[in-house]
């Protein structure tokens, strides 16, 4: 795409280098544990040993007598107040401390406030917690059996593990069409638990001020403006009503989804400030955010395909066991149980679809949350992007064939999904032929005949997946019940600068930049001249933050739709200083000129300075405007990935060759930062396809709770990207622009595993659950007997 602006304006187009930048490389980001209040306390927490037990005593005297260490906070302490508890996003409820009960490893059990953080730790180190063990649980199968211990003995008449039960599709009618399809294929596929491992963990300063009654919280949030109305609604009682409660998300040191939920913590720390009136920080350390916080994923999922024999693919089938841990924390929209799952038809044209999801408690931390992705949409396009890859084996076809057979073709969109999604744009084939063409794909497919006769072991894997971002549209979307709209405020000083204020907020994605370019597109303002501010609740519109890749699609559109109103009003000014009557007016990005009298011209920095000092007589001076744009429709960017893997016959090694990704996200803000997302995006989806696993032991021990055994990678393990797009604009969006924050999480990974199981599939092999580690290959390579 052209850019419509000049280099000095920088609109959209232009590779515009990060606004916010310089402060983050040079070591000057303003994160919340640099933020530093006069007389301020620290807290650390207690955190239980036990996946399962019932707490007999809290001893806290020895804390007490720790020097510097001034309270410990207990469940009981906040029970005297109705704070033990809270709600989850999903309405369910979670403990903050507990009064009788811990439910899993590196729960909250008590808090210590200190004058220093040293002191803090070494209260908690002080406390002496008797626990009594329970029975624990941590296979959600094993929780669903009859006579498995009920976990939440808190919910009155609770008599299972059973949290909800979830289907979207025509049940039957797939049925019917299964027992009589041609062609079947079942596969288990189990995503596991992972973490999102942001470089910063959480944490806040909570700061009541009791003179002015007004509690501020400088807080790790990706969603401020909610954070208050949930403090406000939980906590009203006790007095903090939303006019004196102002949330300010500070610089973010990524979030991806792990920002979203209300930790016990960030409560503790309020109800601390408040209790003793000081300003109370709370910042975790790397265990405690691997081991407390919420994780993503966690779901064994049964994916079934019906098809023709010559390879068209007629039905699909999803039956899901969805283990939520201790409570169902989930930061999905409150309709969606299993978030946005039911994307899993994919790229496909598939004409019968059911799918279930049943939801679980287990003695594990609760969540999930959305890890770089639109509420469930990584499992939903790895379930049909595997099942996809298993049929061809089945068929004998190539997974490139199979997939061109099947696309929703161009022409058929808007289209809408069997499972009710009207998806808005779309050109499938065209992204997979661009990157067959990139990679060399015939020719990768003779080289591996060959290596195939000499033994080697060399795959190639394809996944063509679509997005569904942008949430939402509020007929359909809400968090409990705040509609998801979003919201841009803009103000253009009398220097024809400006500022402009936004309801989400960035964690390293660029908004400072990305949302003055959109301005700067539809203003003709450079985008130098345009500050942009997000995350602080007394300034910002309301908005509902960012996740899930709605930045741009929602509040990037409602920058545009704000743009526009003040350009509407430029005009009258413009008209009025040149005397001429506004339909005589041309705009171009920056100015109004005469029709046929170009030369007769005013710039919208000279619109700017008449709108305070010489505004037509009658009009309200001043030049800004609030948007809060709700989406007619969801945004749905995809893209096609091929990945090329050699593997190790003597250790089982899976090399990364290749990598080609072609994106789609409709019109692009800003090119560079596409593809920083997108490289950003492919290694976090690399990393459960290869390294990353929480898993627990029968006892509910956590493995992989420290970057010891948490293999995060790092440059050392990133192969080098190849990254190209294709441009299929959204029809909807002011700007022609989809989400494209999450794309390459979400289509990475099927993509690897897929080129893992095509490299091993003439021995047999169908299917490999993530992580795909070294000594999962070699054992499959020593059973095969190919082992070096
Ligand atoms: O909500 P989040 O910011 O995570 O995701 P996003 O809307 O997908 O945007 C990620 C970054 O890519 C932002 O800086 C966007 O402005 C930028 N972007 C872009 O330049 N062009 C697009 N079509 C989509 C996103």
């Amino acid at each position: 795409m052209t850019p419509k602006t000049s280099a000095a304006v920088c609109g959209m187009g232009h590779s515009m280098k990060r606004k916010e930048d310089p402060r983050f490389i040079r070591g000057q980001g303003r994160y919340v544990d640099d933020i530093q209040l006069p007389g301020m306390l620290y807290m650390d927490i207690v955190r239980s040993p036990y996946a399962h037990a019932t707490i007999k005593a809290i001893d806290i005297s020895q804390a007490l007598k720790v020097p510097g260490v001034l309270a410990v906070i207990t469940g009981q302490d906040l029970a005297k107040y109705n704070l033990h508890w809270m709600p989850t996003l999903m309405s369910d409820t979670q403990m903050v401390l507990p009064t009788d009960t811990v439910m899993y490893q590196s729960q909250e059990v008590a808090a210590v406030i200190a004058t220093s953080r040293y002191a803090a730790a070494d209260g908690v180190d002080a406390v002496e917690v008797d626990y009594e063990p329970l029975p624990v649980v941590v296979d959600p199968f094993k929780a669903l059996e009859p006579g498995a211990p009920v976990l939440r003995t808190d919910k009155k008449g609770k008599t299972d593990n059973h949290i909800f039960h979830w289907e979207v599709g025509d049940r039957a009618g797939t049925e019917r069409h299964f027992a009589a399809a041609d062609v079947r294929v079942k596969q288990d596929i189990y995503l596991p638990r992972i973490h999102v491992a942001s470089i910063e963990t959480c944490g806040c300063i909570a700061d009541f001020d009791k003179a002015m009654g007004k509690l501020t919280v400088y807080m790790t949030t990706q969603a401020p403006h909610a954070i208050r109305t949930v403090f406000a609604l939980v906590a009203g009682h006790v007095g903090l009503s939303e006019e004196r409660i102002r949330i300010v998300s500070p610089d973010l040191g990524g979030g991806f989804g792990g920002k979203v939920p209300v930790y016990p913590g960030y409560v503790i720390a309020v109800a601390a400030s408040v209790l003793i009136g000081k300003p109370v920080k709370w910042i975790e350390d790397r265990m405690e955010n691997l081991q407390a916080d919420s994780f993503a994923r966690d779901y064994h999922m049964t994916a079934e395909l019906a098809a023709r024999k010559d390879g068209t693919i007629t039905g699909l089938r999803i039956k899901t066991i969805a283990d939520h841990g201790y409570a169902d924390a989930a930061a999905n929209p409150s309709k969606f149980p299993a978030g946005l799952f039911s994307i899993c038809t994919g790229s496909y044209d598939i004409k019968h679809a059911f799918t279930e999801l049943d939801g679980v408690y287990t003695n594990k931390p609760p969540g999930g949350v959305a890890y770089r992705c639109s509420f469930r949409v990584t499992e939903a396009v790895h379930a049909i992007e595997r099942i996809t890859d298993v049929l061809a084996l089945e068929l004998k076809m190539d997974p490139a064939e199979l997939r061109m057979k099947n696309f929703i073709p161009p022409e058929k969109f808007p289209y809408k999904s069997v499972l009710g999604w009207e998806y808005d744009s779309g050109n499938y084939a065209a992204a997979l032929a661009k990157a067959m063409k990139l990679i060399g794909y015939a020719d990768l497919r003779r080289e591996q005949a060959e290596k195939r006769k000499r033994g080697e072991l060399m795959g190639i894997g394809i996944s063509s997946f679509t997005e569904i971002v942008g949430a939402g549209p509020s007929k359909d979307f809400d968090i409990l019940g705040i509609k998801m709209f979003d919201s841009a405020e803009i103000r253009v000083h009398p220097t024809g600068k400006a500022i402009a204020r936004f309801g989400t907020k960035s964690q390293g994605q660029g908004h400072e930049t990305t949302y003055a370019q959109i301005v700067a597109e539809e203003l003709g303002i450079p985008a130098q001249d345009i500050a942009v501010e997000e995350g602080d609740t007394d300034t910002a519109p309301y908005g509902l933050g960012t996740y899930a890749s709605r930045s741009t699609p929602v509040a990037g559109a409602a920058g545009a739709m704000a743009a526009r109103k003040i350009r509407d009003k430029a005009r009258k000014i413009a008209a009025h200083l040149l005397e001429v009557a506004e339909e005589d007016l041309e705009w171009e990005p920056g100015k109004f000129s005469v029709k046929g009298a170009p030369q007769k011209a005013k710039t919208i920095q000279e619109i700017a300075f008449a709108a305070y000092t010489n505004h037509p007589q009658g009009m309200e001076a001043g030049l800004e405007a609030t948007s809060y744009y709700d989406p007619p429709n969801l945004t749905f960017p995809f893209g096609s990935y091929i990945c090329v893997v050699d593997i190790d016959r003597g250790t089982g090694m899976v090399k990364i060759r290749r990598f080609v990704a072609v994106d789609d996200c409709g019109n692009i803000i800003n090119p560079m930062i596409v593809d920083g997302q997108i490289h950003g995006g492919l290694t976090m989806g690399m990393a459960p396809a290869l390294l990353e696993e929480i898993s627990y032991d029968e006892e509910g021990n956590i493995q992989g709770g420290s970057f010891m055994d948490y293999l995060v990678p790092t440059a050392m393990e990133t192969p080098r990207w190849e990254v190209d797009k294709t441009v299929t604009p959204s029809p909807h969006h002011p700007l022609g622009a989809k989400g494209v924050g999450e794309s390459a999480t979400v289509g990475a990974p099927p993509a690897i595993v897929n080129a893992v199981v095509d490299a091993l599939a003439h021995l047999g092999v169908r299917h490999i659950d993530i992580p795909i580690t070294p000594e999962k290959v070699w054992t499959i390579l020593k059973e095969k007997g190919v082992a070096e």
